[in-house]
């Protein structure tokens, strides 16, 4: 990965969407994690855009959840949040100056959002809970397969954390790292899942990039797991966003 997108942290982040009882966050702390968090980026030679905030959109911190970066491609997706649907075409031009731009689709059934897309070598992991749905996903694969045939996408149901990247992340094509309080809802038969203890969850969310892996917090097992996978471990502070129903790889758009 070469570029990366990502936004500033708005004054209004507290009223953004949560159901973790962790308290309000600390606007100041956040502001200095997500600075941590872009300098990471940049010292594994990414170069960093930083997009103005939008008061009005408090969840808009969490960029990847509006748009799907394939290919050299960018589709935009369709929130399941209301809320956060304004923050797709916020990110419209930012995205148009750097690569074509396609949208998930403007109207009809369907919502996505990019924290249930995970991507593994070849696979395309779709996660099915409650911001994203099938028909979501449908217009996803047909956009996506369309420009490269050669993706195999699979839907994942899913229960218990908020998006399907919350709870699992590909630390290679065939392994991943989990969070127990992540259920997948049917069998899981593409490769190996490395579970996190319960207290350590949260670090499931990996940033795989540059051949280093990013994680939030100190878990001892998630910097077995990324170590084990080849990867360089960088652990990071994000409490304040974790406070917000927020992940690691929410922060950033990356090709
Ligand atoms: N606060 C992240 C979300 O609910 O979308």
């Amino acid at each position: 990965m070469r570029h990366a997108l990502v936004r500033r942290v708005p004054d209004s982040m507290a009223r953004g969407i949560t159901r973790q009882r962790l308290g309000p966050p600390d606007l100041a702390l956040a502001r200095r994690q997500h600075e941590a968090y872009a300098r990471a980026l940049g010292s594994l030679g990414i170069e960093v855009t930083v997009l103005d905030a939008l008061e009005e959109f408090p969840d808009s911190a969490f960029i990847e959840d509006v748009a799907v970066i394939h290919g050299g491609v960018a589709i935009l997706t369709r929130p399941a949040a209301p809320e956060r649907r304004g923050e797709v075409e916020a990110a419209r031009p930012a995205l148009r100056s750097r690569m074509p731009v396609r949208d998930l689709g403007r109207s009809g059934p369907g919502f996505l959002e990019g924290g249930d897309v995970l991507f593994a070598g070849r696979e395309l992991f779709v996660g099915i809970g409650e911001r994203t749905d099938p028909a979501g996903a449908g217009r996803l694969r047909q956009r996506l397969l369309s420009g490269d045939p050669t993706l195999t996408v699979r839907y994942v149901p899913f229960r218990g954390r908020l998006h399907l990247k919350t709870g699992l992340t590909a630390l290679g094509p065939e392994l991943f790292v989990g969070d127990p309080g992540l259920t997948l809802e049917g069998p899981w038969e593409f490769g190996t899942v490395r579970w996190l203890p319960a207290e350590e969850g949260h670090a499931a969310n990996v940033l795989v990039v540059n051949g280093a892996g990013l994680f939030d917090g100190s878990s001892r097992s998630a910097r077995t797991f990324v170590t084990d996978a080849g990867l360089r471990p960088i652990p990071l502070d994000l409490s304040e966003f974790r406070k917000m129903d927020g992940g690691l790889t929410c922060l950033s758009l990356l090709w």
